[in-house]
């Protein structure tokens, strides 16, 4: 690298590292500003800093002298604690380690990525990251910035005990490249069951019905359905479940097979849909994140949100309960379907801690890993051994659900298609967010068509 590049890199790690923070990035600690050390580099906390995320780290640092950096974008309730809940079983493992729990705030990892991708760009990988499995992780296999794993799957037993779905999904040029941890369900609608009880209404189940939930909720001056903005996935997640109800799952996957195109009417149906139920949303939507909205139902604020089951773990977190304060359908019109994801973790290429970071990826595969993380994070396990007993009704329904009902990937969180194409998807539904301009959405969805690959 010159000297002109390498200075480049350092300002762009320098001003990525200073919106990621003023965005709540979680532990990090500011190295050198002079110099020409990158400022992306997070200085190594405890692990046990891990535990309140954001906080100043609570214990001297592990003896030994041994780190290991994660990498995520998990911040939340729920995700942050089910994060713990699997460093806890590494430090048990692995005691003179010390976790640098490395974390951009922002859901669906909008403010990660760019933070992450600073940083490979400047040579300065974290050990492991957060990556969903599926389409998601191919741009950094094609950049060169991840190991192969599938040695490892082998060495682990972990190529037996996943289902076919997600192996196929991590594997990309013959190779296996990350860990999934879990699979989450994007289309879930979450309702207030006191508010729906009160006004004798019963959980939509189509887009009609929804309608008509959402015209009575208007009528008793309640937020019919809260949305958020301010982490630029709420709208491009809410349309997914537009589409696809308006697909079928059949249907829906074709628009990335190039079975069907997206000058399709029903697209042009979808984005008339998506405008009608944000019309019944709150205004206010650039400034919430998704566990704002979230919380505006938990409180009686909002009647509906339809947001993927890390906003179960989060409500866990506020120790409220399933079936108790809030409800769950399926989104609506895509009863019987399983919009999934999964989260997983990789192995950087050049990783400065390679032992260490195959010893978290040990865990993160693990029966007792996924069995302990899961429960809190609001999602259902990779392995198909976990321990069902361990999973709150929500989860049992999931991974039931998972198990018999058909699939369709998720968009905005990795599984369908493309980076290229998920920033060209998120960018137009995020001005459609704002401007309910139908027109321009079709239009945007057709020129993205081009980075489906
Ligand atoms: C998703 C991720 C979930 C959850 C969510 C909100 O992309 O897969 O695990 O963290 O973002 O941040």
């Amino acid at each position: 690298m010159d000297e002109t590049t390498k200075n480049q890199n350092v300002r762009l790690n320098r001003r990525a590292f200073l919106k990621a923070m003023s965005a709540g990035a979680g532990v990090f600690v500011l190295a050198a500003c002079g110099g020409a050390t990158p400022a992306a580099a997070p200085t190594a906390v405890p692990a046990a800093a891990a535990t309140a995320v954001g906080e100043a780290p609570t214990t001297a640092p592990a003896a030994g002298g041994k780190k290991l950096e994660i990498f995520s974008w998990w911040t939340n309730g729920g995700e942050a604690t089910g994060l713990e809940e699997m460093y806890k079983i590494y430090k048990a493992k692995n005691p003179g380690v010390e976790i640098i729990n490395a974390t951009v705030a922002g859901g669906a990892g909008t403010n990660a990525k760019t933070v992450l991708k600073t940083r490979l760009q400047g040579g300065q990988p974290p050990d492991s990251w957060q990556v969903h499995a599926g389409k998601e992780l191919t741009a950094y296999v094609d950049a060169d910035q991840m190991q192969p794993l599938t040695a490892f799957f082998k060495e682990q037993g972990f190529d037996t005990i996943m289902p076919k779905l997600l192996l196929d999904q991590i594997t990309y040029k013959n190779e296996i490249w990350s860990v999934p941890v879990n699979v989450h369900r994007s289309n879930i609608l979450w309702y207030n069951i006191k508010i729906f009880k009160d006004n004798g209404l019963t959980p939509p189940k189509t887009a009609d019905e929804f309608f008509t939930v959402a015209e009575a909720l208007k009528g008793k001056n309640v937020t019919p359905l809260a949305v958020g903005g301010k982490d630029k996935f709420e709208t491009p997640h809410l349309f997914e479940s537009v589409l696809l109800a308006t697909f079928g799952a059949d249907d829906y996957p074709k628009l990335f097979n190039g079975g069907i195109k997206w000058d399709d009417p029903k697209v042009a149906q979808a984005a008339a849909t998506a405008k009608k139920m944000l019309e019944y949303a709150n205004a206010d939507r650039s400034s919430l994140g998704w566990s704002d909205a979230m919380q505006l139902v938990l409180d009686g604020k909002a009647g509906m949100t339809i947001m993927g089951d890390w906003a179960h773990g989060y409500a866990l977190s506020k120790g409220v309960k399933p079936n108790v304060d809030y409800g769950y359908v399926a989104s609506p019109g895509t009863d019987g379907i399983f919009l999934w994801l999964s989260d997983s973790f990789g192995l950087a290429k050049g990783a400065p801690n390679p032992t260490e970071a195959k010893a978290w990826l040990a865990v993160c595969g693990s029966k007792d890993g996924q069995d302990a993380f899961n429960p809190k994070k609001g999602s259902i396990p990779a392995r198909t051994d976990a321990d069902k007993s361990l999973y709150d009704e929500y989860l049992k329904f999931s991974i039931d659900q998972f198990g018999t009902v058909k699939l369709a990937p998720s968009i905005v969180h990795g599984a369908a298609a493309p980076e290229a194409y998920m920033t060209d998807y998120g960018n137009a539904l995020n001005v459609f967010g704002s401007d309910l301009d139908t027109d321009a959405l079709v239009q945007a969805l057709q020129d993205a068509e081009k980075d489906i690959k």
